[in-house]
């Protein structure tokens, strides 16, 4: 852990929209060469063991940008705090570091707008990875998941509603929140 610096971390998924750890400031920022999918098998938040719910991770792809958000962590609580998401990440997801492209901040000055951040990243590799589907399959299981942190449905739409919110595009996001939303309709 290094001493005395501040630490970003990237959040791309549940993260964006539920950071219950203590950060310095938020940002709007992007990752290029990697797209958000929802492969991921989740069996202790989104879903059971026995019928698991999809969450996103990230998949490299040449010349594509992943939007989502970056928080700056104070060094004196950067221990704990990643202690903690470790935890919350532990279903698949390894820590890794990456560099981030953060919005600029206009009342920031010449800041860098490129760091290195950690993120969490779940690899096809991992147990509870679920991979490519067709987008209805993807849709219905999110639909229909539901875990100890609440409906898979819930996930979804709090993630498109805050890519709205920073008029972030991501048609795989806002492709399944479409279809969930048309199979839900009476
Ligand atoms: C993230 O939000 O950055 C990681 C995946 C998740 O917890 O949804």
């Amino acid at each position: 852990m290094s001493q005395g610096q501040d630490l970003w971390l990237f959040g791309y998924g549940s993260l964006i929209w539920r950071p219950d750890f203590a950060h310095r400031e938020r940002r709007p920022a992007s990752i290029d060469g990697w797209t958000r999918r929802f492969w991921q098998g989740s069996t202790d938040h989104r879903g059971v063991p026995e019928a698991p719910g999809r969450v996103v991770t990230l998949v490299p792809e040449p010349g594509a940008r992943c939007h989502g958000v970056a928080y700056r962590v104070a060094p004196e609580v950067a221990a704990q705090v990643f202690a903690e998401l470790d935890h919350r990440e532990r279903g698949g997801y390894l820590r890794v570091e990456l560099p981030l492209r953060l919005a600029r901040d206009p009342a920031a000055g010449p800041d860098p707008q490129i760091v290195a951040a950690r993120m969490y990243l779940a690899t096809a590799d991992n147990p509870n990875y679920l991979g490519p589907a067709p987008l209805p399959t993807i849709a219905a299981q999110i639909l229909h998941s539901r875990g100890p942190s609440g409906p898979n449905l819930e996930y979804l739409l709090r993630l498109a509603e805050s890519l709205r919110e920073q008029d972030a595009d991501d048609e795989h996001v806002f492709a399944l929140e479409r279809e969930v939303l048309r199979l839900r309709a009476p």
